[in-house]
């Protein structure tokens, strides 16, 4: 059993709704995704103010190549821009930054900031901060599994031992603790591929804001709720 009167240890987000919040302003689906990156800095000001010490944010799907060229390299280029512009506050304010989701296929200039801003802010610890970035959770798991067959056919893994923590131990999240709560903005009711394996015990919030509109406020009403809830894990309460 979990005592989560505390409040949730880590939050996972998924940042949706950028593109009808501008739209319902006649603007182009960019600028949503602007106004949404100024959220992003709010929110993981606000962590500590919540005993929330890690987040993790859903900023790129393995499935969002399938948008318009130009939508994908606004978006690319957003992601630069972010870490450049934020790298200064985020090690100053002691965040440690990790990136999960694969790599391979992101232009190069943007996997070198990636890997710059995870080595600048390594020794902070007061949140930890991870953006998911051309990540599926199917795609991690085909991933970790691949990795794993990897290390059975050159000797260094037993088969026999393999079991839900061996795979967990391949999977791109394998420094975090699971998910306590997971969000989702914007009004639908889905996961779409993010963290399946992780969240397989997380409490859900779906709430009808459009994540550009969801201030600290209203990640502060999402904590509260969770603190209320009823974590049973299977288990009958005593
Ligand atoms: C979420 O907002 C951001 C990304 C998926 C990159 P959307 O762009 O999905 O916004 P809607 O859902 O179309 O409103
Ligand atoms: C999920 O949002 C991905 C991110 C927030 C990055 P989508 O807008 O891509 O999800 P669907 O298409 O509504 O399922
Ligand atoms: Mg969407």
């Amino acid at each position: 059993m979990v005592d989560n009167t505390q409040g949730p240890k880590h939050v996972a987000i998924i940042m949706d709704g950028n593109g009808r919040w501008a739209q319902a302003q006649g603007k182009p689906r960019l600028f949503g995704h602007h106004a949404g990156a100024k959220r992003v800095k709010e929110i993981v000001r606000a962590c500590p103010d919540h005993g929330v010490k890690y987040l993790t944010i859903f900023g790129f799907s393995t499935e969002n190549w399938k948008r318009t060229q130009s939508e994908v390299a606004g978006l690319m280029s957003l992601f630069r821009t972010y870490i450049r512009a934020e790298m200064k506050a985020l090690i100053r304010e002691g965040v440690r930054v990790r990136f999960i989701g694969d790599r391979v296929r992101l232009d190069r200039k943007l996997a070198a900031l990636m890997d710059e801003l995870e080595a600048e802010t390594v020794h902070n610890e007061t949140t930890h901060l991870t953006i998911a970035l051309n990540y599926g959770g199917r795609d991690e798991v085909a991933r970790a599994v691949k990795e794993m067959a990897l290390d059975v056919a050159a000797g260094n893994l037993d088969p026999d031992t393999v079991d839900e923590t061996t795979l967990t131990r391949y999977l791109d999240t394998r420094l975090l603790p699971d998910p306590d709560l997971v969000i989702r903005t914007s009004g639908e009711a889905r996961i779409s591929n993010f963290l399946l394996w992780q969240s397989a015990y997380s409490e859900y919030e779906f709430i009808d804001t459009l994540w550009p509109d969801f201030t600290s406020d209203v990640f502060a009403s999402c904590i509260e709720r969770y603190a209320v809830r009823d974590r049973r894990f299977g288990a009958v309460k005593a």
